[in-house]
């Protein structure tokens, strides 16, 4: 009898090791989540991916699958917990979606359709954040980063460059570059490398092909997210 956990009464099997998070996406359940990607180690920052485990509340990209456990993730508690986490997000940032080149294609706005949240309720607080554009072929609108610290484990793990990382804390906190000047175009990073094609938002933008996809026939203008399957692996292939 394979192993198996239940969430929202879909049975789910899974192997020894995974998450909840692997398992149902593997089954074809999506969970919202921003900063997991199969690729890279869980970090268990952003809180989306919040469900319970028999009552319990737990972050499904780090909580081991456990045979028998009752999971709920779709209630109507945990999607207004979630519709809060992203307006946390919104009025943290300067997310201005109609001017943004990843719109349609960014997995922040494209979960905050599936979870229902409209105009935040929050207050703004329209930080003075800087863009960053000394690279030939990419640039940081650090306006846009949520970070999920995804662009700093693809470049310490994959590209073996530690190019990014986080400085400061809570509300403070802030992606910074790894270079004498602290400028992208100063360090070591290059087009080709991982971190360039991770970011879930428009904070890491590739120059020269704005609007190569028309608005209409991006990503999640065809598919909401949660039928995209492995969101991060065709949003890699979309970004190029
Ligand atoms: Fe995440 Fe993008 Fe910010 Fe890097 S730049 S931490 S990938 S949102
Ligand atoms: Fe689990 Fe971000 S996806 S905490």
């Amino acid at each position: 009898m394979s192993r198996h956990f239940v969430i929202d009464g879909q049975r789910v099997p899974f192997e020894e090791g995974e998450t909840v998070m692997d398992a149902a996406l593997a089954a074809g359940v999506y969970i919202p989540h921003l900063c997991h990607n199969p690729e890279f180690q869980p970090h268990g920052s952003c809180r989306l991916c919040m469900v319970t485990v028999n009552g319990r509340h737990s972050a499904a990209c780090i909580t081991p699958a456990a045979d028998g456990a009752e999971v709920e993730n779709n209630s109507d508690t945990l999607m207004a917990q979630r519709r809060t986490l992203l307006q946390m997000l919104f009025v943290e940032g300067n997310h201005q979606c109609p001017a943004c080149e990843k719109s349609g294609a960014c997995q922040l706005q494209a979960v905050a359709y599936y979870c229902g949240m409209l105009a935040p309720e929050l207050t703004h607080l329209y930080p003075k954040r800087e863009v960053d554009a000394s690279h030939p072929d990419v640039a940081i609108d650090f306006n846009r980063c949520i970070l999920c610290e995804l662009c700093v484990r693809a470049s310490r793990d994959v590209d073996g460059k530690d190019v990014f990382a986080i400085s400061g804390r809570g509300i403070g906190a802030h992606l910074v570059v790894n270079s004498e000047s602290g400028k992208l175009g100063d360090s070591l990073f290059d087009a080709g490398d991982k971190a360039a094609h991770v970011c879930p938002v428009g904070a890491i933008l590739f120059k020269h092909r704005g609007y190569d996809v028309p608005i209409g026939e991006r990503l999640y203008d065809l598919e909401p997210i949660s039928r995209v399957g492995d969101v991060a692996a065709q949003e890699e292939d979309y970004n190029g």
